[in-house]
């Protein structure tokens, strides 16, 4: 069964959205794919099997299909599915299918040795939902396996919604007494504050690994980082590299990557 109401809206957002040209679409957004596939490379080992939920049109899963490894991926937009079949056909080891995030029914618990949730986080908007998500991606985990989630942090909406189209007064309709956003589903979007984003897995039977700045100040300050010449460039990516799991550098990132490990 569905539990989220709100599925339509988001189904119609990404049949309308172009998502497999998102990620190579500029610097900021490209970094954000180098850096979560820098660190799915880190902790994969060989012959792992390997789900992602809410793949889109498969720019990760595809990838990592072509590698060689066993891929599963699950989608809630049908047309994002019809995508990655008609990019996959070559590929034996790769299996794609609509799916919802908040029931994974169709595996069996422990039958993934990583699983990539990389997309739902986003579009959740009740606490119930949240933790069903999560408890879905860790059953089908195996023990031992890792477990990646991107959501978006509170600073993001205000940068990326809020002053980029000039809707700063609508953000603070929905603004707690610490500058929280609530949950509404209708602005597509939902955000965190990443002490809220890891108190969701206090229950949960994991050991926190990191927590990434995926594109850091890339896309906020993209203007900037689009001009800057390929030498310079390559040497704001080795930054990157090296500072993107500290924490002075993630409330301004537009993306952040939870990891942790099964226990
Ligand atoms: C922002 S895209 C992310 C795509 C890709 N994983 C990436 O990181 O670029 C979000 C994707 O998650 C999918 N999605 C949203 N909610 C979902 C849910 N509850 N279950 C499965 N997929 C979902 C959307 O259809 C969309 O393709």
């Amino acid at each position: 069964m569905v539990v989220n109401k709100h599925k339509d809206i988001i189904i119609n957002k990404y049949t309308e959205y172009n998502e497999d040209e998102r990620l190579v679409s500029d610097r900021g957004h490209n970094l954000e794919y180098l850096t979560t596939m820098r660190y799915i490379q880190k902790f994969l080992k060989p012959d792992a099997k390997i789900l992602e939920i809410g793949a889109a049109t498969g720019r990760y899963s595809i990838a990592l299909a072509k590698m060689g490894y066993d891929v599963t991926a699950v989608d809630l937009t049908p047309r994002n599915v019809e995508v990655m079949k008609s990019k996959s056909k070559r590929l034996k080891n790769f299996n794609c299918m609509v799916g919802d995030a908040l029931d994974l029914s169709m595996f069996e618990d422990k039958t993934f040795d990583m699983v990539l949730n990389l997309g739902p986080m986003y579009h959740l908007f009740n606490k119930k939902d949240k933790n069903k998500a999560i408890s879905e991606t860790l059953r089908v985990a195996n023990k031992g396996a890792i477990c990646m989630f991107a959501y978006l942090p509170c600073a993001s909406l205000m940068t990326g919604y809020g002053l980029r189209h000039q809707a700063v007064s609508r953000l603070d309709e929905v603004m707690d007494n610490a500058g929280r956003f609530k949950d509404v589903p209708e602005e597509i979007f939902n955000a965190f504050y990443i002490e809220d984003f890891k108190k969701l897995f206090d229950k949960t039977n994991t050991k926190y690994i990191t927590n990434v700045a995926t594109d850091g100040i890339a896309y906020v300050m993209r203007e900037w980082v689009e001009q800057l010449s390929k030498k310079d460039y390559d040497a704001f990516v080795k930054w990157h590299f090296l500072t993107c799991e500290r924490l002075d550098q993630q409330g301004y990132s537009s993306h952040l990557l939870y990891i942790c490990k099964k226990k």
